[in-house]
C-alpha cells in the first residue's frame, strides 16, 4: 500500500509560497486528521453526514432496485467505509474497492469491512484521486458503480469538479453509474456552524494540517500560533476555511521559508454548495446524461444517481 508520505512535497511548498498561501485539503488526512473528521461527523452542527444517511435510509430500497446486485463498487475518499457498509448491505455487490489518500486509516477500515461483508471481494487502494491512479487490473469493467459520498466534490471548484466527474465517467462503461452526495445551498448560519462547531473539533482538524505538513516537508509550523477561521463566501457559494496567523512568524523548511504577518491567512479548504439543478448540469457536461436525485425533507443535501 502506498504511503501518503510519498506524495509530492513540491505541491505543498509551492502553495505556501503563493499569495495568499494555500494548502490543499487532501493534506488534512493523516491518521489524526481522519480520526478528527470522524469526530466532526458526530457533531450536532455537522448535518451533512447524518442527512446523507437519512436519505440513504429513506430511499435505499429505491436506489438498490435501480442498481441491482453483483455490481463492482468503487468508493472514492472512502474514509471509515461506514457509508460503504450500508450501501453494500443494500446492493450486495460482488466487488468493492475503497480508494483513499489516508493509507493507515483506510487499511484499518477495510479490515473491519471485510469482517462485516464476508461475501464481498473487499480491497483497499491508497491513492490520490486528484492524480492518475490505477485500479486493480482484474477488476471487472462491467456494471461499475462509482460511489463518492460526503460532498467531497465540494472541495473542488466547478471547473475542477467537472474534470473529476469526467474522469469518474471514464471509469465506467455504458452500463455503469455514479452515486454522489452533494451538499446544497442553505441558510448561512447553518452552513457556518457546521464548519465552526462550539466544541472546536473543526478547528482542531484545520490546525492539524500544520502537523501533517511539518511531517511531509520537515517544516516548523507552530500550530499554537494559528487560529481556525471559517465563513460562507456568498458570491462563490462556498464555505472557506483558513488558518490565520495570531502572531507574526517565520516558517522554515529545508531549502525555503516564508514570513507570515499577524492576521495573514493560509487557505486550507473550499466546500462548494450547489443548487440541485446546477449540479445536474455539471453531471450532464461530464457525460452523465441520465440523472435521478433524492433529497431530505429540508432539501439540505442531495444524492444523485447519474448514468452515461
Ligand atoms: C470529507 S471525508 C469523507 C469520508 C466519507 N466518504 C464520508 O462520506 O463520510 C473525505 C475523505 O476523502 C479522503 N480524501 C481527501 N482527499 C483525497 C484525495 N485527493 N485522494 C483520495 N482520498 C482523498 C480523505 O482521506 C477522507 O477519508
Amino acid at each position: 500500500m502506498a504511503d501518503s508520505s510519498s506524495l509530492p512535497t513540491q505541491e505543498i511548498v509551492q502553495g505556501l509560497l503563493e499569495s495568499p498561501a494555500r494548502i490543499a485539503p487532501k493534506y488534512f488526512y493523516d491518521a489524526a486528521g481522519s480520526l478528527l473528521f470522524e469526530e466532526i461527523t458526530r457533531l450536532p452542527e455537522y448535518y451533512p453526514t447524518r442527512t446523507e444517511r437519512q436519505i440513504m435510509v429513506a430511499h435505499g430500497v429505491d436506489i438498490a432496485h435501480r442498481l441491482g446486485s453483483g455490481a463492482t463498487v468503487i468508493e472514492l475518499g472512502a474514509g471509515s467505509c461506514e457509508k460503504a457498509r450500508e450501501l453494500c448491505q443494500l446492493i450486495a455487490p460482488a466487488h468493492f474497492v475503497a480508494v483513499d489518500i489516508s493509507s493507515e486509516f483506510l487499511h484499518d477500515a477495510v479490515v473491519q469491512l471485510r469482517d462485516a461483508l464476508p461475501d464481498v471481494d473487499v480491497r483497499a487502494l491508497a491513492a490520490d484521486l486528484t492524480a492518475d491512479f490505477t485500479l486493480p487490473q482484474d477488476l471487472p469493467r462491467q456494471r461499475r458503480l462509482v460511489f463518492y459520498p460526503g460532498s467531497s466534490i465540494g472541495n473542488f471548484d466547478p471547473a475542477q469538479a467537472l474534470e473529476l466527474l469526467s474522469r469518474m465517467r471514464g471509469l465506467l462503461d455504458d452500463d455503469g453509474a455514479l452515486l454522489i452526495g452533494v451538499d446544497l445551498v442553505k441558510e448561512v448560519a447553518v452552513l457556518e456552524a457546521a464548519y465552526d462547531d462550539a466544541a472546536g473539533v473543526t478547528a482542531a482538524f484545520n490546525l492539524n494540517v500544520l502537523n501533517h505538513v511539518n511531517q511531509l516537508i520537515a517544516s516548523d509550523f507552530e500550530p499554537s500560533q494559528w487560529c481556525h477561521c471559517a465563513f460562507f463566501n456568498v458570491a462563490e457559494s462556498r464555505i472557506e476555511m483558513h488558518l490565520e496567523a495570531s502572531v507574526e512568524n517565520v516558517v522554515r523548511w529545508p531549502g525555503g521559508q516564508r514570513r507570515f504577518a499577524r492576521g495573514e491567512r493560509i487557505h486550507t479548504e473550499n466546500s462548494y454548495k450547489y443548487q440541485a439543478q446546477d449540479f445536474v448540469r455539471l453531471l450532464n457536461q461530464a457525460g452523465l446524461a441520465r440523472t435521478e436525485v433524492w433529497s431530505d425533507d429540508r432539501s439540505w443535501f442531495a444524492l444523485f444517481l447519474a448514468r452515461p
